[in-house]
C-alpha cells in the first residue's frame, strides 16, 4: 500500500495518472516489450490475389460454409492485405513498439513447396517489414499460424513425415527473403490448439476427427519440424542475421476442481502435462523427449486398447539432441482458467483419444465472468500461477525468457469495452507479480488482437480486437475502442491505471 501510494504521487508529479486512483504496485521495465498479435488468415483477406495459392482453411470452409458459425470465411477478412498501412497506423497510435503478425505459408509459396515463389506475395512482406521499421515498430513473425498450402494438407499435413522437411524449405525461403529485416521469429503457433482439435477432433481444420492418432503425429512433426527449423537457422543463417528463433505454446491454466483432494491436484498436474508438457518438455527441459507421464500413460492406453505399439511415436537419439534447448524464448498463449478433476468415464477401448489418455474431467466456474466466446471465462489470478509452473519446470527457463505472445478477451463488439479494459489490466497486473514476487523471467507481452478478425469457427460473430473493424463497410473501418486507449496507456506509463 505504502509503495503503491508513492508510486501514485509521482505519477501525479510525472503527470500521468490522477489523484485518488488506484495504480500497480510494480511498472514494467523500459526494455520490457510491449506489442500487438495478429494472424495471417485471421485479417489479411485477398485470398486468391498476387499469386496467393489456397490455405486448408480456404478450402476447407469454401467447401462447408456451415463449418463457421455465420457461414463466413477468411476471403476479405479485415483486408490487411490492401490495408496493412492503416493496420501499422494503429498500432503507432497505441505507442506499441512490437508487432507479431505471421507469414500465409501460400502466399509465398502457392502450392507448399520453395519450386515455386510467388514475387507478389514475396513483396507483400517485404513491404510490410519495411513499412514497420521505418515507424520502429518491430516484427515478430511467426512461420505456421495454421494455414497450412492446401496440397500439403491433401498429403496428410503434419501427420506426414514429409512434412518436416516441406516445413524447413519454407523457414529457408522466409530467412533469405526477410532475415535482414526480422530479427525475431517464432516457428509455429499453438501446436497443442492445432494438433488436438484439428487433427484429434473436428473443432478446428482439417477437422480429421482421428481419435488418439492423428493428434499425436501432429504433435511429433511439429516438434521434429520446429527443431530443424531453430537448427536451419542457427547454423545458416544466425551467424550473420543475428536473430532469435522460438515457439509459441498455449496454455489453460488448470487449477484442482478442489484444492484439498489430492486426487484433483494430481488431475490438473496431468492436463497440463498432456497439453502443454506433450511440447514444452522436449524442447525445454534438459530430457529432450516427452514427459514420462504423458508417454507411459499414452504407452498404457495403446496397449490396452489392443494397439501392437504406442500411439505416440519415440524420438531417435539425434532427434532428442537436436530438440533439447532448440528455442531462445518461451512464447506463451494464454486466455482462460479450467477446473480439473479426475474422469469418471469408463474407458471406451475402440475410441481412443487425447482426452481418455489424460483421464481428466475439464469444468468451468461458470461464477466467473464469461463476456463473448463460450470457452473463455476470467480468472486473472490463473495467468500468474501458469507463469509460475512454467517458469519452475524448466531449468533452462533460467537463460531463456518467457514472451506472452498472446493474451486478450472477446466479448459482442462494443467500443465502450469496459470488460477489455479490466481484463487486461487485470492479467497484465498478473504478469507483473509473476515478475516482482515470483521472480519468473517475463520480457514481453502481445495483446490479442490489433483489430476485430476471423475468429476461426466462430467467423465474425465474437470480437477479439483493441479496434472495432466495421465488416459492412468497403473500406473495413477501423475505430480505436477504449481498450485502445487503456493499452496506450499502459505502454507509455509502464503503470496499470486500474
Ligand atoms: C489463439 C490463436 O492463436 C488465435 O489465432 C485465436 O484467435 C485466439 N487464440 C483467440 O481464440
Amino acid at each position: 500500500r505504502a509503495l503503491s501510494a508513492i508510486l501514485s504521487l509521482l505519477s501525479v508529479v510525472s503527470g500521468s495518472v490522477g489523484v485518488g486512483r488506484r495504480v500497480s504496485k510494480y511498472s514494467f521495465p523500459n526494455d520490457f516489450m510491449f506489442g500487438v498479435s495478429t494472424a495471417a488468415f485471421q485479417i489479411e483477406g485477398g485470398w486468391n490475389e498476387g499469386g496467393k495459392g489456397e490455405s486448408m482453411w480456404d478450402t476447407y470452409v469454401h467447401n462447408h460454409p456451415e463449418y463457421t458459425a455465420d457461414h463466413s470465411n477468411g476471403d476479405v477478412a479485415a483486408d490487411s492485405y490492401h490495408l496493412f498501412m492503416d493496420d501499422i497506423d494503429m498500432i503507432k497510435s497505441m505507442g506499441v513498439d512490437h508487432y507479431r503478425l505471421s507469414i500465409s505459408w501460400p502466399r509465398i509459396l502457392p502450392n507448399g513447396t520453395d519450386n515455386n515463389i510467388s514475387y507478389e506475395g514475396a513483396k507483400y512482406y517485404r513491404t510490410l517489414f519495411k513499412e514497420l521499421l521505418k515507424v520502429n515498430i518491430t516484427p515478430v513473425v511467426t512461420l505456421f499460424h495454421w494455414d497450412m498450402p492446401t496440397p500439403l494438407m491433401d498429403l496428410g499435413g503434419w501427420s506426414n513425415p514429409a512434412i518436416v522437411d516441406f516445413f524447413e524449405d519454407y523457414a529457408r525461403v522466409a530467412f533469405n527473403l526477410y532475415g535482414d529485416l526480422v530479427k525475431i521469429w517464432t516457428t509455429i503457433n499453438e501446436p497443442h490448439q492445432h494438433c488436438y482439435n484439428g487433427y484429434g477432433k473436428d473443432y478446428f481444420v482439417p477437422a480429421l476427427k482421428s481419435h488418439g492418432i492423428g493428434e499425436y503425429l501432429c504433435s511429433h512433426y511439429i516438434l521434429l519440424a520446429h527443431a530443424r527449423v531453430y537448427r536451419l537457422y542457427e547454423r545458416e543463417f544466425k551467424p550473420y542475421q543475428k536473430g532469435i528463433v522460438g515457439i509459441t505454446l498455449d496454455a489453460f491454466w488448470a487449477d484442482p476442481k478442489d484444492p484439498n483432494k489430492p486426487e484433483d491436484v494430481e488431475a490438473a498436474e496431468n492436463y497440463l502435462q498432456m497439453h502443454l508438457g506433450i511440447y514444452a518438455h522436449p524442447i525445454f527441459s534438459d530430457f529432450g523427449d516427452y514427459p514420462s507421464f504423458v508417454r507411459e500413460r499414452v504407452n498404457n492406453m495403446s496397449s490396452l486398447q489392443g494397439y501392437s505399439r504406442s500411439r505416440l511415436p519415440y524420438f531417435s537419439d539425434e532427434e532428442i539432441k537436436m530438440l533439447r534447448g532448440s528455442a531462445d524464448f518461451f512464447g506463451l498463449n494464454h486466455y482462460t482458467t479450467y477446473l480439473m478433476s479426475p474422469s469418471s468415464m469408463e474407458p471406451d477401448w475402440d475410441i481412443p483419444s487425447l482426452d481418455q489418455d489424460t483421464g481428466v474431467k475439464m469444468e468451468q466456474n461458470l461464477s466467473w465472468p464469461r463476456p463473448g466466446a463460450e470457452w473463455l471465462t476470467v480468472n486473472p489470478p490463473g495467468f500468474r500461477k501458469l507463469i509460475n509452473w512454467i517458469d519452475d519446470k524448466y531449468n533452462s527457463l533460467k537463460r531463456i525468457p518467457i514472451i506472452i505472445t498472446e493474451n486478450g478477451m472477446s466479448d459482442k463488439g462494443q467500443t465502450e469495452d469496459y470488460e477489455r479494459v479490466s481484463y487486461f489490466n487485470e492479467y497484465l497486473n498478473q504478469v507483473l507479480l509473476a515478475m516482482y514476487e515470483d521472480g519468473c523471467n517475463v520480457k514481453g507481452y502481445f495483446s490479442w488482437t490489433l483489430m476485430d478478425d476471423f475468429e476461426w469457427n466462430d467467423g465474425y460473430t465474437t470480437k477479439f480486437g483493441l479496434f472495432k473493424v466495421d465488416f459492412d463497410s468497403p473500406l473495413k473501418t477501423r475505430t480505436p475502442k477504449l481498450s485502445a486507449h487503456n493499452y496506450a496507456n499502459i505502454v507509455r506509463t509502464r503503470l496499470i491505471d486500474f
